[in-house]
């Protein structure tokens, strides 16, 4: 480990993740759905966003591509991070992001630092709980330096109680690969396979808790880079959302709402009973204790605001109205039910069929497609059509139903597809830059050459066919992964305005 890192885990890069929890827009929203008021920002706002712990800034140059108009500024400490990105970022000649590379623990407090513009929105995805106190306390005071009056801050973390049962399989993992493993890749796999070993022996505190079965279930098929900045590093400790609220309060920040959109509907998350319990605290950090008391989930995307000004139920009902929203689903496969934690959501067709045909024909506002004549059932609540439909990943929010597909999203994405192009990715979910969305949309890589390809004219595809499947056993599947790109998810990025 090397003196700088502080315990964090350098001698291995983070993987290239984009996260929607992290877009203005899903805050903005998650901030609305809360009752506070927080406009959407438009792709001609001039917004700043600032991104701390970046990793190789994926996320950070998707929301630049997608708005062109925006000031992105992302921080990591990491210069092999920094590097990488500074590299991708040249490639798409983007010219609205500043990478930084610096240490959060002090950057408040250096000339660097102190030139960052007030930011309009901060997200920090994977970081807080995994770093050291020192560099919690430092992103504290740089969020009192930056955050504007009114902005708002995205942070997730590993939460308890759901960590609790896995404190000690960390700890062990973490010994056992240090002491087997030389880079934390290795370390990672080498402690991996210790837990499962013991595991398998019916180790008491392992082998009794859901939540490790559960994860190790999963670990197996989960990307090095992932398992060593997940569990190699020295200080991780999961938190209490209340703790968490409790130091951000310092830079005069307070709890409004989750941006993982559905959390902030207690009839989807909570039980009738969990529910009864709730309600009898108006104190929201208590309300959150109890959902995440009841929730397996173990990881919080929280939004907090710096002056948040609540709203009243028509203010927010009139604002969430005026929200646009865009398809990502094909119309047919809109789900009639839904798994939440407190059970099986319904979405009654009579009510959704219409609204999601409407809007599979382009950016529609809620208020338009509430007043369908077609639809049946309640036409106001526009807070549950958003939570279902942009909560559920059915819909996004457009933030520029007219944009037209904009030079630096297809330089981003020409650039995204290069980077991305190894057979292994070839039905990854990456993410594409929109500039009516105004922030990422998934797309399987092969959609990407593929849209690559029909952007130059080529709508031939037999000869990509015969490069994806080299081998015969391979081209009927392959065949009918293009049929579906073809078919289905290039309208659906076309009404994106991806191209
Ligand atoms: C788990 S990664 C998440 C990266 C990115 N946000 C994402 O989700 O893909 C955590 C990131 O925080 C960075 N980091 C850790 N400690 C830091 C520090 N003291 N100062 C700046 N960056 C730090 C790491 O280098 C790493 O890129």
């Amino acid at each position: 480990m090397s003196v700088w890192s502080a315990g964090y885990v350098t001698d291995i890069a983070y993987m290239t993740g984009w996260y929607r929890q992290q877009s203005p827009a899903m805050m903005a929203l998650a901030c609305l759905l809360g009752s506070v008021a927080m406009k959407i920002p438009q792709g001609d706002d001039p917004v700043h966003v600032l991104e701390l712990g970046c990793g190789q800034g994926y996320g950070a140059m998707l929301l630049a591509a997608s708005n062109p108009a925006w000031q992105v500024t992302a921080v990591d400490y990491n210069p092999a991070h920094i590097a990488a990105a500074r590299e991708w970022a040249a490639e798409a000649a983007l010219t609205n992001i500043t990478f930084i590379e610096g240490n959060l623990a002090t950057l408040a407090e250096e000339a660097v630092g102190r030139q960052i513009p007030e930011a309009d929105f901060v997200t920090m995805h994977g970081v807080w709980s995994w770093v050291p106190k020192v560099v919690q306390d430092g992103i504290v005071r740089l969020l009192r330096d930056k955050v504007r009056a009114g902005g708002a801050v995205h942070v997730s973390y590993n939460a308890l109680p759901a960590w609790g049962p896995a404190i000690g399989m960390q700890r062990l993992l973490r010994e056992a690969g240090q002491r087997l493993g030389w880079r934390s890749d290795r370390q990672a796999e080498e402690g991996l396979a210790i837990v499962q070993a013991l595991l398998d022996a019916e180790a008491v505190h392992l082998n009794r808790s859901p939540f490790i079965k559960g994860l190790m279930s999963r670990l197996g098929a989960a990307p090095v880079a992932y398992l060593a900045h997940e569990y190699m590093n020295e200080q991780w400790k999961p938190c209490f959302m209340a703790d968490v609220a409790a130091a951000l309060s310092d830079a005069k920040l307070e709890f409004v709402a989750s941006s993982q959109l559905t959390e902030n509907f207690p009839a989807l998350t909570l039980t009738d009973a969990q529910r009864a319990v709730a309600q009898k605290f108006e104190d929201p950090l208590m309300r959150e204790m109890i959902k995440d008391m009841c929730l397996e989930r173990s990881l919080r995307h929280d939004v907090f605001v710096r002056g948040a000004r609540r709203l009243d139920n028509a203010a927010r009902d009139a604002a969430l109205m005026d929200v646009v929203i865009g398809l990502v689903i094909h119309p047919g496969d809109l789900p009639l039910e839904a798994e939440m934690p407190a059970g099986q959501a319904q979405l009654n067709p009579s009510f959704y069929k219409p609204i999601v045909d409407a809007a599979s024909r382009g950016p529609a506002r809620v208020r338009d497609l509430l007043e369908l004549p077609a639809v049946e059932g309640r036409r106001d609540n526009p807070a549950e059509l958003l939570g279902m439909l942009v909560g559920l990943e059915l819909a996004d929010v457009v933030t520029r139903p007219d944009a037209e597909p904009g030079a630096e999203a297809i330089r981003f994405n020409r650039a995204t597809a290069r980077r991305f192009v190894r057979s292994e990715n070839i039905g990854r979910i990456i993410g594409v830059a929109s500039q009516r969305i105004g922030a990422g949309i998934g797309a399987t890589l092969l959609d990407l050459i593929v849209l690559e390809r029909l952007r130059d004219g080529h709508p031939e595809m037999d000869d990509l066919l015969r490069q994806i499947a080299p081998l015969p056993e391979h081209v009927e599947k392959m065949r009918e992964a293009l049929d579906h790109s073809l078919r289905v998810r290039m309208p659906i990025l076309r009404a994106a305005g991806v191209f």
